[in-house]
């Protein structure tokens, strides 16, 4: 067996494709997947509003030395008659037709920032779309005020969502704003980003809006791409106690008692299959764990085989840094240094995008 398998055999994982042995069955297990996701990890996430209108707050034509246009967003959504709003930016290159597209889950909410290169993102000819979290509702166990008070209530049931899923929602409203914009933007090729807590969120959006062909997770640990069976570093266990507000009650009372889980990170990663599921890791990130985040992009390898894809290219070794492997459908990448989203790593997820695109 080779060395990889065997690491992933040892992790005892919860089997991914549960029998099924064609796409369609896939489908209909991906739903299931989806279903127990929402009912025992992050919570449902809130359907889309009934109605939602985009208003251009101001506009920066300068930007990039004028390369670039810069636009303050309001998004308004209703349900019924609730109505509520959250800022959002757009920096879109000018005079360029059909550029693919970043939604960017944002610590920040500005047009550019530490973690967000954005002067480089648009010369390289790519869309940014962004929005601060916190602008959306707290990241805290604060369910009452903003966002959360309509889309959660103050009571949180077993499976309402919690933060994690309420920021997915909100990522999947800047894709319906992209989806009105096709005269620019090459709907096809859509990614959607974040780092960290972020990360996860990442994972999460692209798992449930199969609108974005690039799923890319930055450094997301535990509970996003890394395989939680057999990690180091942060558990379900602790991140269930340190941050209860991120998942459900449900996972949170299930991880503190420390059942075993029907599922494994593997299946988020997997409602992404068959689309581009890309996965960085730094290499002084052991709370984030990189071999187990390594080993969440190898074990989707039997459900891309049922697209007649590879998944993960690798050399039947856990990759030391700098190393990018992104022959297949599911890429994996790792640097030295530490947890960070570094241009370098924002310029690794453009070359593989640009990659893929030219195929
Ligand atoms: C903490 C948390 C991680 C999370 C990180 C972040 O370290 O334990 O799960 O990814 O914060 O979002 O920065």
């Amino acid at each position: 067996m080779s060395k990889v398998k065997k690491l992933l055999e040892d992790r005892n994982l919860p089997p991914l494709l549960g029998g099924v042995k064609t796409k369609d069955a896939f489908e209909k297990r991906q739903e299931k997947i989806r279903k127990l996701l929402a009912d025992r990890q992050f919570g449902q996430i809130p359907a889309k509003p009934d109605h939602m209108f985009v208003e251009v707050k101001s506009v920066y034509d300068r930007f990039a030395c004028g390369k670039a246009e810069s636009k303050k967003l309001e998004f308004t959504c209703e349900y019924g008659d609730k109505r509520f709003s959250f800022p959002a930016v757009s920096i879109i290159p000018k005079n360029k037709k059909k550029c693919p597209a970043f939604v960017y889950i944002d610590f920040e909410g500005s047009d550019a920032n530490k973690y967000m290169p954005s002067e480089e993102i648009v010369e390289r000819g790519y869309t940014l779309f962004t929005f601060c979290y916190k602008d959306v509702t707290s990241d805290d166990g604060d369910f009452k005020k903003g966002i959360a008070r309509y889309l959660t209530g103050s009571r949180r049931r077993n499976n309402a969502p919690g933060k994690i899923a309420l920021w997915a929602w909100t990522a999947m409203r800047l894709m319906d704003h992209i989806e009105t914009l096709g005269d620019i933007i090459d709907l096809d090729n859509v990614a959607v980003i974040g780092h960290s807590r972020l990360g996860k969120t990442a994972l999460l959006t692209g798992g449930y809006d199969t609108r974005f062909k690039y799923v890319i997770s930055n450094d997301s640990g535990c509970c996003g791409a890394a395989i939680e069976r057999g990690k180091i570093g942060e558990r379900y266990g602790r991140i269930s106690e340190v941050f209860p507000y991120w998942f459900c009650t449900a996972f949170n009372r299930d991880a503190r008692a420390g059942i075993d889980m029907p599922f494994d990170q593997h299946f988020l990663l997997s409602l992404s299959v068959p689309r581009y599921v890309i996965i960085g890791s730094a290499e002084e990130d052991l709370w984030a764990d990189p071999e187990s985040e390594f080993l969440g992009a190898a074990s989707l390898e039997d459900a891309y085989r049922l697209y007649g894809m590879r998944g993960l290219v690798h050399n039947d070794e856990v990759p030391r840094p700098r190393c990018v492997l992104d022959e297949g459908e599911a890429v994996y990448y790792v640097r030295s240094g530490n947890h960070y989203l570094s241009r370098h790593d924002w310029n690794t997820y453009m070359d593989i995008i640009d990659k893929k695109r030219e195929k």
